[in-house]
């Protein structure tokens, strides 16, 4: 166990519950914080989490509040507070409810835990990890977005499938938004070290792709109500442990560029190194011209859904 470690999850919905058991079962810090502005619920799920530590045999404690003074001192924090979409809602539809819960968020994450590293998980994602950096003025490698490892999880999942080999075997990488404009690599994407584009022909693997940027609209749509769960937990503890393990897994994450890949200034997903500093690299992949092109596209979806937070005040 990080015997040292705290880690807060703000928001206790489903995908907070769920990076908060998760967390504790790995035993990720010796404290995990759960916050939620309901009364009630983070102190419930918490106490669920402490009785069910005997059996699971985990040492980590689970603290439930509604209180940001409990969250003080945090090393890790992973926002997951905010309203999830419904059915024919796009993300962007979340910016205005959303953005004023980031900044709520923002407020005291700065106050109370100004050395921490935070997780943005709160959607529209990319506008939102902008957000959250520029309430928190921390340095940009201290706030970092989860999308990328979700989105290549979906993208390795249906690959497997149709492939039919092992999940485990398949390692996918996505770039770019959390959205419709995000750009799975099938170059960069594989079995075992070959490329997908040697194993499946250029339609399945735009399908694939497709089927990958719509795989949280398509749960969305299942469930009527509420969006996608146990993935986004499990992509935001996979985070959480690379930083406070130092682990320095190459995971693709929304990272504030500065020139990298040409583009200047914007949070948007690409691969990065995630160590005890956070974004510890941004690792500037070889592009063909198909993706640099995906790539700009998406820049500028970004760069319309963060005009749109400054038009509402919030940024
Ligand atoms: C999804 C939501 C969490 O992709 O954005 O499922």
């Amino acid at each position: 166990m990080n015997s040292a470690s705290k880690i807060t999850v703000v928001g206790a919905g489903h995908v907070g519950m769920i990076t908060a058991q998760k967390c504790a079962e790995k035993e990720l810090a010796r404290e995990v914080v759960l916050i939620d502005v309901l009364e009630g619920r983070p102190q419930g799920i918490a106490l669920d989490l402490n009785q069910a530590a005997a059996v699971e045999g985990y040492g980590t404690r689970v603290v439930g509040t509604n209180d940001p003074a409990a969250t003080a001192d945090s090393d890790v924090v992973i926002v997951t507070a905010g309203k999830p979409r419904a059915p024919g809602m796009s993300r962007s539809d979340l910016l205005a409810v959303n953005g004023k819960i980031v900044e709520a968020v923002a407020r005291y994450v700065r106050e109370r835990s100004p050395d921490a590293i935070v997780i943005v998980v709160t959607n529209p994602l990319d506008p939102m990890t902008a957000l959250m950096r520029a309430k928190l003025a921390f340095p940009a490698r201290r706030v970092i977005g989860m999308a990328g490892v979700l989105d290549a999880s979906r993208f390795s999942w249906f690959l497997a499938e149709k492939l039919g080999v092992s999940v485990v075997d398949v390692d996918a990488m996505v770039l770019g938004a959390h959205g419709d404009s995000m750009v799975p690599l099938p170059r960069a994407s594989g079995v075992n070290g070959v490329s997908v584009t040697e194993l499946l022909d250029k339609a399945t693997i735009t399908a694939i792709g497709e089927r990958t940027k719509n795989g949280g609209a398509e749960i969305v749509n299942l469930l009527k109500t509420g969006s996608a769960f146990f993935a986004p937990a499990s992509a935001s503890v996979a985070m959480a442990k690379s930083i406070l393990r130092d682990e320095k897994r190459l995971l693709p994450c929304t990272c504030l560029l500065n020139g990298e890949f040409g583009i200047e200034g914007v949070y948007v997903g690409v691969p990065a190194v995630l160590g005890r500093n956070g974004v510890e690299k941004i690792h500037e992949i070889p592009l063909d011209t198909e993706a640099r092109i995906a790539l700009q596209k998406t820049v500028g979806a970004i760069q319309k859904d963060v005009e749109a937070l400054r038009q509402l005040g919030l940024m």
